[in-house]
């Protein structure tokens, strides 16, 4: 079927179904533009929050689908591709989080939003890339802080603010893997060019770029610059509107093997086959949705202007 006429069937069957299309910033462009909104984790948090539909199909990764069934509960939540993950959401588990409660006890527990519901339901506050230094910020003066799952996020948080976080040991596959070379190779080819990195890259690497940025926050600082050249350190999804909204600005991936490959799964054909059959949808416990809610709710609380 060609690529128009999947998406008037897509947006019939969001009709019939009353539905919202949320998407992440990493996906396919073709997706980006289906969308309703496109946003980072955390804005896509509060457009789930404040969905109020039948059904909201999620263009993510599993834990922005959990995210959002949290907080809709009344809603169904659709995940087009259920197998799509986020392999650091999985480098810990609920079990490990009891065992650290037990090994820091009076701590506060910080859990990034790329993590499971079960994990979510053991700690006392989430963050996403775009509030972490806010919400670490947030707690009293004196408190032990446990940051989880992302070593690199605490790291880099626990720098700016100056504060000692035990971090947890995941990382992002995809962040990880940048390198301070790689920044010194972009730098070379495209010499002036503004340099930014995602704050789930490592200690170094974030040192060397000129900001780091959730994605959402990248999009914002192009938006707000004189500058008209960057180079771009996430996943290169984010190209896609980094270019439509920018006309006269010009972008380079700092390299090209930064590909989320379980956010490259969502496709036109998925989104349709979702709609359709009601497929993917995102089942959680009353009980897991209950205790998962505060940590992300005091997330909310706290990241308000
Ligand atoms: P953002 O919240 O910055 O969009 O990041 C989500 C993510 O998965 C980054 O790898
Ligand atoms: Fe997870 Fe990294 Fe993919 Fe983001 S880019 S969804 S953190 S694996």
């Amino acid at each position: 079927m060609d690529k128009q006429q999947l998406i008037s069937e897509i947006q019939e069957l969001k009709k019939q179904r009353d539905a919202v299309i949320l998407a992440h910033n990493y996906v396919d462009g073709d997706l980006q533009d289906l969308a309703d909104y496109t946003g980072d984790s955390l804005e896509l948090a509060f457009r789930a929050r404040d969905a109020h539909k039948g059904v909201i199909v999620c263009c993510g990764v599993s834990f922005m689908g959990e995210t959002a069934k949290i907080l809709s509960p009344e809603s169904r939540v659709l995940l087009p591709v259920p197998s799509a993950g986020c392999p650091m959401a999985d480098m810990v588990t609920a079990e490990e989080v009891r065992a650290m409660r037990k090994a820091h006890p009076g701590a506060v527990f910080i859990c990034y939003v790329n993590s499971s519901a079960e994990v979510k339901s053991e700690v006392d506050i989430c963050c996403t890339s775009a509030n972490a230094a806010k919400i670490v910020a947030s707690v009293e003066p004196g408190r032990e802080i446990v940051f989880l799952p992302d070593g690199n996020l605490g790291r880099n948080v626990e720098h700016d603010l100056k504060r000692p976080i035990h971090s947890f040991s995941g990382y992002c596959p995809v962040h990880n893997q940048t390198t301070v070379a790689m920044i010194e190779r972009a730098r070379a080819l495209h010499p002036g060019a503004k340099l930014f990195v995602h704050p789930e890259c490592p200690r170094e690497v974030v040192a060397a770029a000129d900001e780091a940025l959730s994605t959402g926050g990248m999009l914002r600082y192009v938006a707000a610059s004189p500058e008209k050249q960057f180079i771009v350190g996430t996943e290169k999804g984010i190209l896609h509107r980094l270019v439509k909204e920018n006309p006269g600005k010009e972008f380079f991936p700092m390299d090209d093997c930064l590909v989320c490959a379980d956010m490259k799964k969502l496709t036109l054909e998925s989104v349709r086959d979702a709609l359709r059959d009601l497929s993917g949808e995102v089942l959680l416990s009353k009980e897991i949705m209950d205790k998962a809610r505060k940590p992300i709710a005091e997330m909310l609380e706290r990241s308000k202007a």
